[in-house]
């Protein structure tokens, strides 16, 4: 082991479960980033699984081009973890990435069984695109505060395109709301 590497590999990392790596963020740090990143792939993974339900599901007059809609913003998602997944190795942690975990982790509500029309699957998918944008959001200043622009840069990515997509949802909502 390299001086540089040990020097990384502290107590802290050892006691987290963390992997030696000469990046240059402390373990201290590397600790609460992994967290962070763990968390929005949880909620990632499962937003990318309700995504595809409403794909597979949809019913009514607007079904094909929402039917091709959904699938593009998962195919998004899908994308979305594997960046965040690659972060955390890279900052020395272990991916939780399967739908179990997921499952286990995830701060969305499930999604309904009981809904067909293409209006109740937009609504029922910006309700989950919202609380989604503010958590990553929010992590773009708590990845700022633990000295990681990259993990910011990520998140920032993210929820740009993220805020994007809730305006594609809401559009199809905003007309009924505000007639
Ligand atoms: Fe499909």
């Amino acid at each position: 082991m390299t001086k540089t590497l040990s020097k990384r590999f502290d107590k802290e990392t050892v006691k987290n479960g963390l992997h030696a790596t000469r990046i240059d963020i402390s373990g201290k740090n590397r600790v609460q980033l992994i967290a962070l990143l763990n968390e929005s792939l949880a909620d990632t993974f499962d937003l990318f699984s309700q995504v595809k339900q409403a794909h597979w599901n949809v019913k009514g007059h607007q079904f094909y081009q929402l039917h091709l809609l959904f699938d593009q913003i998962a195919g998004e998602l899908l994308e979305y973890g594997d960046e965040l997944a690659e972060r955390i190795t890279a900052l020395g942690g272990t991916a939780l990435g399967t739908v179990r975990m997921a499952a286990g982790t995830s701060t969305l509500p499930e999604y309904p069984t009981d809904i067909l029309d293409g209006m109740d699957h937009i609504e029922a998918l910006a309700d989950r695109f919202a609380p989604y944008c503010q958590t990553i959001r929010d992590n773009i200043d708590k990845a700022t505060d633990y000295g990681d622009a990259d993990t910011a840069d990520l998140f920032t990515e993210i929820s740009r395109n993220s805020d994007k997509r809730l305006w594609f949802l809401e559009a199809h909502l905003q007309a009924e709301d505000e007639r």
